[in-house]
Protein backbone atom coordinates (compact mmCIF):
# COMPACT_ATOMS: atom_id res chain seq x y z
CA UNK A 1 0.00 0.00 0.00
CA UNK A 2 1.11 3.28 -0.93
CA UNK A 3 0.47 6.55 0.25
CA UNK A 4 1.40 9.89 -0.74
CA UNK A 5 1.34 12.56 2.15
CA UNK A 6 0.54 15.91 1.49
CA UNK A 7 1.75 19.18 4.33
CA UNK A 8 0.57 22.67 3.90
CA UNK A 9 -0.50 23.80 7.03
CA UNK A 10 1.99 26.34 7.89
CA UNK A 11 4.98 27.59 6.15
CA UNK A 12 6.50 24.25 4.92
CA UNK A 13 5.01 22.39 1.53
CA UNK A 14 6.00 18.86 2.79
CA UNK A 15 5.35 15.73 0.34
CA UNK A 16 5.89 12.21 1.41
CA UNK A 17 5.21 9.13 -0.03
CA UNK A 18 4.83 5.99 1.96
CA UNK A 19 4.94 2.64 1.75
CA UNK A 20 3.28 0.10 4.68
CA UNK A 21 6.16 -2.70 3.62
CA UNK A 22 8.96 -0.62 2.72
CA UNK A 23 8.29 2.24 4.84
CA UNK A 24 9.16 5.91 3.53
CA UNK A 25 9.76 6.04 -0.25
CA UNK A 26 10.81 9.59 -0.44
CA UNK A 27 9.83 13.09 0.61
CA UNK A 28 10.06 16.18 -0.20
CA UNK A 29 9.87 19.56 1.50
CA UNK A 30 9.97 23.38 0.25
CA UNK A 31 10.84 25.95 3.16
CA UNK A 32 8.85 29.55 2.90
CA UNK A 33 11.30 31.15 5.28
CA UNK A 34 12.78 33.33 2.85
CA UNK A 35 9.60 34.59 1.75
CA UNK A 36 7.96 35.22 5.25
CA UNK A 37 11.65 36.80 6.89
CA UNK A 38 11.32 40.79 5.52
CA UNK A 39 7.71 40.72 7.78
CA UNK A 40 9.02 38.91 11.01
CA UNK A 41 6.62 35.91 11.08
CA UNK A 42 4.70 34.18 8.55
CA UNK A 43 2.02 35.98 6.71
CA UNK A 44 -1.00 33.68 6.30
CA UNK A 45 -2.20 34.77 2.46
CA UNK A 46 1.45 34.69 1.35
CA UNK A 47 1.80 31.22 2.67
CA UNK A 48 -1.49 30.00 0.93
CA UNK A 49 0.01 31.49 -2.52
CA UNK A 50 3.47 29.84 -2.35
CA UNK A 51 1.87 26.43 -1.31
CA UNK A 52 0.07 26.77 -4.50
CA UNK A 53 2.89 27.21 -6.49
CA UNK A 54 5.10 24.54 -5.25
CA UNK A 55 2.40 21.40 -4.10
CA UNK A 56 2.48 20.11 -7.97
CA UNK A 57 5.72 20.05 -8.59
CA UNK A 58 6.51 18.80 -4.95
CA UNK A 59 4.19 15.75 -5.69
CA UNK A 60 5.96 15.05 -9.15
CA UNK A 61 9.01 15.35 -7.60
CA UNK A 62 8.42 12.75 -4.81
CA UNK A 63 6.53 10.32 -6.54
CA UNK A 64 9.67 10.42 -8.81
CA UNK A 65 12.14 9.64 -6.28
CA UNK A 66 9.90 6.96 -5.24
CA UNK A 67 10.07 5.97 -8.68
CA UNK A 68 6.32 5.98 -9.07
CA UNK A 69 3.64 6.86 -11.13
CA UNK A 70 -0.31 8.98 -10.21
CA UNK A 71 -1.61 5.18 -10.86
CA UNK A 72 0.51 3.33 -8.26
CA UNK A 73 -0.87 5.37 -4.92
CA UNK A 74 -3.10 3.70 -3.29
CA UNK A 75 -4.66 6.71 -0.67
CA UNK A 76 -3.48 10.17 0.07
CA UNK A 77 -3.67 11.59 3.24
CA UNK A 78 -3.33 15.59 3.70
CA UNK A 79 -3.42 18.08 7.11
CA UNK A 80 -6.73 18.93 7.47
CA UNK A 81 -5.93 21.18 10.58
CA UNK A 82 -5.14 22.29 12.97
CA UNK A 83 -3.31 25.58 11.07
CA UNK A 84 -3.59 28.83 8.66
CA UNK A 85 -7.13 27.62 7.20
CA UNK A 86 -5.66 29.36 3.71
CA UNK A 87 -2.58 27.27 3.85
CA UNK A 88 -4.20 24.07 4.83
CA UNK A 89 -7.27 24.59 2.03
CA UNK A 90 -4.29 24.37 -0.39
CA UNK A 91 -3.51 20.71 0.57
CA UNK A 92 -6.78 19.59 1.27
CA UNK A 93 -8.21 20.69 -2.04
CA UNK A 94 -5.24 19.01 -4.04
CA UNK A 95 -5.50 16.14 -1.97
CA UNK A 96 -8.98 15.37 -1.73
CA UNK A 97 -9.18 15.95 -5.41
CA UNK A 98 -6.18 14.08 -6.65
CA UNK A 99 -7.63 11.12 -4.80
CA UNK A 100 -11.24 11.75 -6.68
CA UNK A 101 -9.34 11.67 -9.62
CA UNK A 102 -7.37 8.37 -9.56
CA UNK A 103 -10.35 6.72 -7.77
CA UNK A 104 -8.35 6.11 -4.30
CA UNK A 105 -9.58 7.10 -0.77
CA UNK A 106 -8.26 9.88 0.73
CA UNK A 107 -8.03 11.03 4.57
CA UNK A 108 -7.65 14.65 6.07
CA UNK A 109 -4.78 14.28 8.99
CA UNK A 110 -4.97 15.88 12.15
CA UNK A 111 -1.49 17.90 12.11
CA UNK A 112 -0.82 17.40 15.66
CA UNK A 113 -1.13 13.59 15.40
CA UNK A 114 1.17 13.91 12.59
CA UNK A 115 3.83 15.21 14.73
CA UNK A 116 2.95 12.64 17.54
CA UNK A 117 3.60 10.06 15.70
CA UNK A 118 6.68 11.20 13.68
CA UNK A 119 8.97 8.90 16.17
CA UNK A 120 7.15 5.79 14.12
CA UNK A 121 9.23 6.67 11.43
CA UNK A 122 12.38 6.08 12.98
CA UNK A 123 14.59 2.56 13.04
CA UNK A 124 13.38 1.71 16.77
CA UNK A 125 9.99 3.11 17.49
CA UNK A 126 8.40 3.41 20.49
CA UNK A 127 5.70 1.14 21.29
CA UNK A 128 2.06 2.32 22.99
CA UNK A 129 1.58 2.93 25.12
CA UNK A 130 3.79 6.47 26.22
CA UNK A 131 3.47 10.28 27.16
CA UNK A 132 3.99 12.26 24.67
CA UNK A 133 4.89 15.84 24.97
CA UNK A 134 3.83 18.09 21.80
CA UNK A 135 5.62 21.36 21.30
CA UNK A 136 5.61 23.08 18.06
CA UNK A 137 5.25 26.67 17.32
CA UNK A 138 1.40 26.53 17.82
CA UNK A 139 1.41 24.02 20.73
CA UNK A 140 2.34 22.77 23.37
CA UNK A 141 0.41 19.86 25.08
CA UNK A 142 1.16 16.91 27.48
CA UNK A 143 -0.67 13.71 25.97
CA UNK A 144 -1.65 9.97 27.53
CA UNK A 145 -1.31 7.72 24.61
CA UNK A 146 -2.94 4.65 24.38
CA UNK A 147 -3.06 4.10 21.08
CA UNK A 148 -3.67 5.63 17.37
CA UNK A 149 -6.79 7.91 18.30
CA UNK A 150 -6.66 7.10 21.53
CA UNK A 151 -5.65 10.57 23.04
CA UNK A 152 -6.13 11.92 26.68
CA UNK A 153 -4.68 15.28 26.59
CA UNK A 154 -3.25 15.85 30.14
CA UNK A 155 -2.05 19.79 30.36
CA UNK A 156 -1.27 22.56 27.44
CA UNK A 157 -0.40 25.94 27.54
CA UNK A 158 -3.05 28.43 28.55
CA UNK A 159 -0.69 31.33 26.37
CA UNK A 160 1.90 30.67 23.95
CA UNK A 161 3.05 27.42 22.55
CA UNK A 162 7.12 26.96 23.58
CA UNK A 163 7.87 27.59 20.27
CA UNK A 164 5.93 30.50 19.99
CA UNK A 165 7.79 32.00 23.06
CA UNK A 166 10.92 31.59 21.40
CA UNK A 167 10.29 33.06 18.44
CA UNK A 168 8.69 35.95 20.14
CA UNK A 169 11.92 36.25 22.81
CA UNK A 170 13.96 36.08 19.62
CA UNK A 171 12.07 38.46 18.11
CA UNK A 172 13.33 40.81 20.96
CA UNK A 173 16.63 39.98 21.10
CA UNK A 174 17.16 41.33 17.24
CA UNK A 175 17.11 37.71 16.01
CA UNK A 176 15.10 37.34 12.50
CA UNK A 177 12.31 34.92 11.84
CA UNK A 178 12.06 31.73 12.51
CA UNK A 179 13.98 32.98 15.76
CA UNK A 180 13.35 29.62 17.72
CA UNK A 181 16.62 27.85 16.44
CA UNK A 182 18.36 30.78 16.22
CA UNK A 183 17.77 31.59 19.83
CA UNK A 184 19.22 28.01 20.91
CA UNK A 185 22.45 28.66 18.54
CA UNK A 186 22.96 31.81 20.52
CA UNK A 187 22.26 29.85 23.93
CA UNK A 188 24.85 28.02 23.19
CA UNK A 189 27.58 30.69 23.63
CA UNK A 190 26.31 31.65 26.63
CA UNK A 191 27.85 31.48 30.33
CA UNK A 192 26.08 29.82 33.02
CA UNK A 193 24.32 31.26 36.00
CA UNK A 194 24.46 34.68 34.86
CA UNK A 195 21.12 35.34 34.86
CA UNK A 196 17.76 33.25 36.61
CA UNK A 197 14.40 33.32 35.01
CA UNK A 198 11.38 31.50 36.17
CA UNK A 199 9.74 28.49 35.60
CA UNK A 200 6.21 29.27 35.13
CA UNK A 201 3.43 27.05 36.84
CA UNK A 202 5.96 24.48 38.54
CA UNK A 203 5.17 25.85 42.30
CA UNK A 204 1.31 24.21 41.58
CA UNK A 205 0.34 20.96 40.83
CA UNK A 206 -1.28 20.31 37.00
CA UNK A 207 0.43 19.86 34.26
CA UNK A 208 -0.79 23.25 32.17
CA UNK A 209 2.00 25.68 31.02
CA UNK A 210 2.15 29.09 30.43
CA UNK A 211 5.33 30.41 28.39
CA UNK A 212 3.79 34.59 28.00
CA UNK A 213 5.86 35.46 31.22
CA UNK A 214 8.93 34.14 30.19
CA UNK A 215 9.06 36.45 27.23
CA UNK A 216 8.49 39.61 29.42
CA UNK A 217 10.70 38.42 31.77
CA UNK A 218 13.07 38.37 29.01
CA UNK A 219 12.06 42.01 27.29
CA UNK A 220 12.57 43.73 31.16
CA UNK A 221 16.31 41.63 31.04
CA UNK A 222 17.09 42.78 27.72
CA UNK A 223 15.72 46.40 28.28
CA UNK A 224 18.03 46.21 31.67
CA UNK A 225 21.48 44.72 30.86
CA UNK A 226 24.26 46.15 27.97
CA UNK A 227 23.79 45.58 24.54
CA UNK A 228 26.68 43.17 23.38
CA UNK A 229 26.88 39.55 22.19
CA UNK A 230 27.83 37.98 25.02
CA UNK A 231 25.22 39.58 27.07
CA UNK A 232 22.51 38.39 25.02
CA UNK A 233 24.12 34.66 24.24
CA UNK A 234 23.84 34.65 28.37
CA UNK A 235 20.14 35.74 28.53
CA UNK A 236 19.15 33.25 25.65
CA UNK A 237 20.92 30.50 27.44
CA UNK A 238 18.71 31.22 30.98
CA UNK A 239 15.53 31.91 28.78
CA UNK A 240 16.45 28.38 26.78
CA UNK A 241 16.96 26.79 30.48
CA UNK A 242 13.78 27.79 31.86
CA UNK A 243 11.77 26.29 29.03
CA UNK A 244 13.43 22.72 28.72
CA UNK A 245 13.24 22.95 32.91
CA UNK A 246 9.96 23.31 33.02
CA UNK A 247 8.72 21.04 30.45
CA UNK A 248 10.95 18.48 32.40
CA UNK A 249 9.09 19.36 35.49
CA UNK A 250 6.09 18.79 33.63
CA UNK A 251 7.02 15.60 31.60
CA UNK A 252 8.40 13.85 35.05
CA UNK A 253 4.61 14.84 36.57
CA UNK A 254 2.92 13.66 33.77
CA UNK A 255 5.25 10.04 33.90
CA UNK A 256 4.78 9.71 37.51
CA UNK A 257 0.54 10.38 37.68
CA UNK A 258 0.40 8.00 34.22
CA UNK A 259 2.99 5.51 35.66
CA UNK A 260 4.55 5.33 32.52
CA UNK A 261 8.13 4.60 31.25
CA UNK A 262 8.03 5.94 27.80
CA UNK A 263 8.24 9.10 26.72
CA UNK A 264 7.89 10.38 23.39
CA UNK A 265 8.53 14.74 22.38
CA UNK A 266 7.59 15.45 19.03
CA UNK A 267 7.06 18.83 17.63
CA UNK A 268 9.58 22.00 16.00
CA UNK A 269 10.96 22.25 19.59
CA UNK A 270 11.84 18.95 19.62
CA UNK A 271 14.63 19.76 17.55
CA UNK A 272 16.64 21.46 20.68
CA UNK A 273 19.50 19.60 21.81
CA UNK A 274 19.52 21.03 25.08
CA UNK A 275 15.71 19.75 25.82
CA UNK A 276 16.66 16.26 24.11
CA UNK A 277 19.96 16.11 26.17
CA UNK A 278 18.22 16.56 29.38
CA UNK A 279 15.11 14.57 28.65
CA UNK A 280 17.27 11.75 27.64
CA UNK A 281 19.43 11.93 30.94
CA UNK A 282 15.90 12.52 32.91
CA UNK A 283 14.72 9.62 31.36
CA UNK A 284 18.20 7.28 32.24
CA UNK A 285 17.47 8.36 35.61
CA UNK A 286 14.01 7.12 35.70
CA UNK A 287 14.82 3.90 34.20
CA UNK A 288 12.73 4.57 31.10
CA UNK A 289 13.02 5.66 27.77
CA UNK A 290 12.56 8.64 25.61
CA UNK A 291 11.54 8.91 21.73
CA UNK A 292 12.12 11.83 18.90
CA UNK A 293 12.05 11.90 15.65
CA UNK A 294 15.31 12.82 13.75
CA UNK A 295 15.37 16.76 13.58
CA UNK A 296 14.21 17.11 9.66
CA UNK A 297 11.06 15.14 10.93
CA UNK A 298 10.59 17.53 14.04
CA UNK A 299 9.35 20.30 11.80
CA UNK A 300 6.67 20.01 9.84
CA UNK A 301 7.08 17.76 6.80
CA UNK A 302 4.61 15.22 4.10
CA UNK A 303 6.14 12.00 5.78
CA UNK A 304 4.53 12.15 9.22
CA UNK A 305 1.06 13.36 7.53
CA UNK A 306 1.74 10.10 5.01
CA UNK A 307 2.66 8.11 8.18
CA UNK A 308 -0.37 9.26 10.29
CA UNK A 309 -2.87 8.73 6.88
CA UNK A 310 -1.65 5.11 6.08
CA UNK A 311 -3.13 3.84 9.54
CA UNK A 312 -6.35 5.26 9.07
CA UNK A 313 -6.55 4.56 5.48
CA UNK A 314 -5.58 0.96 7.29
CA UNK A 315 -8.06 1.14 9.33
CA UNK A 316 -10.92 1.64 5.93
CA UNK A 317 -11.39 5.72 6.82
CA UNK A 318 -12.29 7.68 3.84
CA UNK A 319 -12.63 11.43 3.75
CA UNK A 320 -16.30 12.73 2.32
CA UNK A 321 -16.02 14.26 -1.45
CA UNK A 322 -16.60 17.95 0.38
CA UNK A 323 -13.11 19.31 0.96
CA UNK A 324 -12.73 20.78 4.65
CA UNK A 325 -10.38 22.31 7.01
CA UNK A 326 -10.90 22.79 10.41
CA UNK A 327 -8.26 25.75 11.67
CA UNK A 328 -9.18 24.48 15.22
CA UNK A 329 -9.06 20.75 16.40
CA UNK A 330 -9.05 19.21 19.43
CA UNK A 331 -6.60 16.42 19.01
CA UNK A 332 -8.88 14.42 21.94
CA UNK A 333 -11.77 14.15 19.52
CA UNK A 334 -9.94 12.05 16.97
CA UNK A 335 -11.88 8.17 16.07
CA UNK A 336 -10.09 5.88 17.79
CA UNK A 337 -8.10 3.18 15.08
O1 LIG B 1 6.25 21.88 14.33
P1 LIG B 1 6.68 23.13 13.68
O2 LIG B 1 7.58 23.03 12.48
O3 LIG B 1 5.45 23.98 13.23
C1 LIG B 1 4.26 24.06 13.92
O4 LIG B 1 3.46 23.09 13.83
O5 LIG B 1 4.09 25.09 14.61
O6 LIG B 1 7.37 24.01 14.83
C2 LIG B 1 7.97 25.23 14.57
C3 LIG B 1 8.45 25.82 15.87
C4 LIG B 1 8.91 27.26 15.73
O7 LIG B 1 8.34 28.02 16.78
C5 LIG B 1 10.41 27.17 15.85
O8 LIG B 1 11.02 28.33 16.35
C6 LIG B 1 10.56 26.00 16.80
O9 LIG B 1 9.58 25.09 16.37
N1 LIG B 1 11.91 25.39 16.72
C7 LIG B 1 12.82 25.41 17.74
C8 LIG B 1 13.98 24.76 17.26
N2 LIG B 1 13.73 24.36 15.98
C9 LIG B 1 12.46 24.75 15.67
N3 LIG B 1 12.73 25.92 18.99
C10 LIG B 1 13.81 25.78 19.79
N4 LIG B 1 14.95 25.18 19.41
C11 LIG B 1 15.09 24.65 18.17
N5 LIG B 1 16.22 24.04 17.81
ZN1 LIG C 1 3.83 21.46 13.10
Amino acid sequence: MQILGIETSCDETGIAVYDDKQGLLSHTLYSQVKLHADYGGVVPELASRDHVRKIIPLIREALKKANLEFGDLDGIAYTKGPGLIGAVLVGACVGRSLAFSLGIPAVGVHHMEGHLLAPMLEETPPEFPFVALLVSGGHSMLVDVKGIGQYEVLGESVDDAAGEAFDKTAKLMGLDYPGGPRLAKLAAKGEPDQYKFPRPMTDRPGLNFSFSGLKTFAANTIAAEPDDEQTRANIARAFEEAVVDTLMIKCKRALKQTNRKRLVIAGGVSANIRLRADLTEMMQNLGGEVFYPRSEFCTDNGAMIAYAGMQRLKAGQNEELAVKGQPRWPLDTLERV
